[in-house]
Order: C-alpha cells, then sequence, then structure tokens
C-alpha cells in the first residue's frame, strides 16, 4: 500500500479481502482444463461459476437468477421494493489459459459488499443490481459484450446465427445451455431503472503499481475495433512448385502481421495492434497453405485515431494481398465507441478513494469492459484496483489480499455515500 495511506489502508482485518481471494480461487477452480483457466461463454464450466454466483448472491440477500444470454443477475431491495437500483458488476467468462481475477473481481467485490449491507440489515433509498456478465471477452463468437449488449438492449439478434470454430451458432450454444435465445430481449433495461452503471475491475496494467496505490478512478475506457481477415491463395506441394509461382496465404499473412506491428510501433499517439489468432490450412508440413484467417485488434487514446489507424492497416494489408495475387476478405467483426466515465460518478468514487485513505489517482482504461455497453442505459463509473507487474490475461495475474481488501472497501463506502445524480435520467 502507499505509504501515504491512512484511513483503513493497512488494516489488520482484512475480512472482505479475505472472502473475495477465496471465492477468486473458487471460481478458478472451474475450467475446461484443470491446468489453466479456461472458462468459454455458454460451456459446461460457464454454467458450473454460474450456478455458483448465483448461490453466493442469494447468500447475500439478493433475489437473482440467470437471464436468457447467461448473465447472473441479482437485485438487493432498498428501502421498499421496486425503487430504481445503482448496477454494480463485471464479467465471469474468461479468455484462455486465464488470470483469476480479470472479470470475478467486479463480481464477487459487489457481491461481498451486498452481503456486508445485508449482514448489518442496512437498507438504502436506492436497490442494488449486481451482474454477473456472461461474455465480455468474446472468446467464442468473434463479437464481444454479448451479456452486457442484452442488457443495454442493444443485443443484435443476426450475431445468434454466428457459429464458432466447432460449427455451433450462438443460438444453438444458448439452448445447450439451457437457455432460451428468443427471451434475449426480456434481458433489457431502461435507462430511467438505473441509476449508474459502476465496474470494479484490476487495472490489468501497471501504472497504479508505479504510482504505489491501490485503487484509482477510471476516466475512460478506450475504443476498439476487431477485424478478421482471410486470405486465399493455392495450396500446392511444398516440393514441386518454384517460389516465384506460389501464392502463399501464410507468407502473405507474416507480411502483413509485420505491416500491423510496424504500422502501430511507429505510431507516436497510443495506437496498439495484435494479432492474437491466426489459422492455417490445410495445415501440413509439406503443403503450401492455401488459405489463412486471422484476427486484428486495434485501439488507440481517440476514436478518431483509432478508425484512421483502421483504415490505414486495411489499405496495406489490400495492397499485400494483390501484390501476392491473394483473395482478400477482411470484416469488422466488433467495433466499440471509447466510453467516457460519468464526471458526477468520478467525483463519489474520488471522495471514497479518500475516505478509505487513499491519494486520488486518475487514469483511463486500456482494456474494454461492459461499461462499454452499459453507458447505452446509464452513466458508467469505474474503480481499478492495482495488480501485480501490471500482468493481465496471463496465469500470472494477481492482486494482493490487502488490493482486494481496499477495492471492496472503497466500494462499499461508495455505496453506502452514494448520492443520484442531482435530476438524474
Ligand atoms: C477485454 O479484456 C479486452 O480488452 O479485450
Ligand atoms: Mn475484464
Ligand atoms: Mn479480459
Amino acid at each position: 500500500m502507499s505509504k501515504m495511506d491512512v484511513g483503513t489502508a493497512g488494516r489488520e482485518d482484512l475480512s472482505l479481502g479475505r472472502e473475495i481471494a477465496e471465492r477468486i480461487n473458487a471460481l478458478a477452480a472451474i475450467s475446461e482444463d484443470p491446468a489453466n483457466i479456461t472458462r468459454i461463454f455458454l460451456t459446461s464450466e460457464h454454467r458450473a461459476a454460474a450456478d455458483l454466483i448465483l448461490g453466493w448472491m442469494r447468500q447475500a440477500g439478493m433475489a437473482a437468477h440467470i437471464d436468457a444470454i447467461g448473465n447472473v443477475c441479482g437485485r438487493y431491495e432498498g428501502e421498499r421494493p421496486g425503487l430504481p437500483a445503482l448496477m454494480l458488476g463485471s464479467h465471469y467468462d474468461t479468455v484462455r489459459d486465464a488470470g483469476r481475477w480479470d472479470g470475478p473481481l467486479g463480481v464477487i467485490t459487489a457481491i461481498s459488499c451486498v452481503a456486508d449491507l445485508h449482514r448489518r440489515g442496512l437498507r438504502l433509498p436506492f436497490a442494488i443490481e449486481v451482474v454477473g456478465f456472461a461474455d465480455e471477452e468474446g472468446v467464442r463468437f468473434a463479437s464481444t459484450l454479448l451479456g452486457s449488449r442484452a442488457v443495454a438492449g442493444t443485443f443484435d439478434e443476426a450475431v445468434l446465427g454466428v457459429r464458432d470454430m466447432t460449427g455451433v451458432s450462438l443460438g444453438e450454444a444458448i439452448t445447450a445451455f439451457g437457455l432460451d435465445p428468443d427471451h434475449i430481449g426480456k434481458a433489457a433495461r431502461v435507462r430511467g431503472e438505473l441509476l449508474a452503471y459502476i465496474e470494479l475491475h484490476i487495472e490489468q496494467g501497471p501504472v497504479l503499481e508505479q504510482e504505489d496505490l491501490a485503487v484509482g478512478v477510471v476516466t475512460a475506457i478506450a475504443g476498439a475495433t476487431r477485424l478478421a481477415a482471410r486470405l486465399t491463395g493455392m495450396a500446392g506441394h511444398a516440393g514441386t512448385v518454384p517460389m516465384r509461382l506460389r501464392r502463399d496465404a501464410l507468407s502473405g499473412a507474416a507480411e502483413c502481421i509485420g505491416v500491423i506491428e510496424e504500422f502501430c510501433r511507429t505510431d507516436q499517439a497510443g495506437l496498439v495492434g495484435t494479432v492474437g489468432y491466426i489459422h492455417a490450412l490445410p495445415g501440413a508440413t509439406n503443403v503450401i497453405p492455401g488459405q489463412v484467417s486471422f484476427t486484428i485488434d486495434m485501439r488507440a487514446p481517440t476514436d478518431m485515431h483509432r478508425r484512421r489507424a483502421v483504415t490505414d492497416v486495411a489499405r496495406q494489408i489490400e495492397a499485400i494481398a494483390k501484390r501476392r495475387d491473394l483473395a482478400l476478405q477482411i470484416d469488422v467483426t466488433h467495433e466499440n465507441r471509447t466510453a467516457p466515465c460519468a464526471p458526477w460518478l468520478k467525483a463519489q468514487i474520488a471522495d471514497a478513494i479518500a475516505a478509505e485513505g487513499f491519494r486520488v489517482f486518475e487514469l483511463p482504461s486500456g482494456a474494454g469492459h461492459d461499461g462499454m455497453a452499459m453507458i447505452d442505459i446509464a452513466d458508467v463509473g469505474m474503480i481499478f484496483v492495482r495488480c501485480r507487474g501490471g500482468i493481465s490475461h496471463h496465469p500470472d495475474e494477481h492482486v494482493e489480499l490487502a488490493d482486494a481488501d481496499a477495492g471492496a472497501r472503497v466500494l462499499l463506502r461508495l455505496i453506502e455515500n452514494f448520492r443520484p445524480q442531482a435530476g438524474g435520467k
């Protein structure tokens, strides 16, 4: 913790942090592969995790259910039933070979805060809702934020027909999970029902650690564009086709990847680009690759900068494909604009951080979050919690117990002192 910390910092009683860490470990044990953490949207592990979260919500005094896209939704009534709600949430799906904190920390911390209110018999002048969003990472169906989009009423029904790598459509996966895709519309909330959406999440970067701070106030969530590219050339014999006569799709993709890296590396304004997935066909040592699919993820501090960069990169890829006589298909699978956090929520988060004895520090989020979808129906605020070494989307992702506790204290203080925006929407 920061040497400047006063208040609850350095407290002996880390009971909230301890409960959170235990539950983080319990969720981490639910994985496709016991050797690592992989909990992909609408799989049997995902279902088991949803059921565990559902039970924790009920123990915390909430009425809870799983909605038609797989979000786990809990509601703790206020001083009287039916009041508008402060919504808290994060996601419980993971990337492949994930860390244990990305997503679950926000869900579990919110539940622990409600459980604390419940133990004290405290009802507030508003309801609290906690949502464990089903799909933030977008690993299975390319499109991200499917859970929060359903809640925000912006779910695109066309996505139900999208198939995963094994040929299962989203609609079929929802049915196999035990839910009815025809009911997704019922998950949607409207603006007046929610006072705000607040998410607590690990920072996933090194800034809070550098600042020697356990928590921070998020200013905005950076926008992102994801593309799916496919290059088609001609498969052939690796021994007989001279180099000058080849239409090698994988060599073309390699050149594209080099161009993307160079373009982003030489950008002076924070552009980042990643090719995180590539698949070559037919996939044999002695066959020239005839077709290659790969993804591109691009982010920048401003939407205008990102959009221009995506256009420039796409033009360069087109030029490479043309020169190599490869057919190119390039599709935008996901486009999220930058989501600014609401000034009135940043101010209340800052007050809660200061009241817990921490220096108030603001930072942007380079990672995407469910708030990017929720902003369509509610003002959004975010609290970041320090993670060790800034490591995330990696099994070494780690949050110290004291920092998990600090995050929970800040969230609890925020909830208890929460003032809906005057003349709110
Ligand atoms: C989610 O973690 C993202 O930023 O891609
Ligand atoms: Mn996350
Ligand atoms: Mn993530």
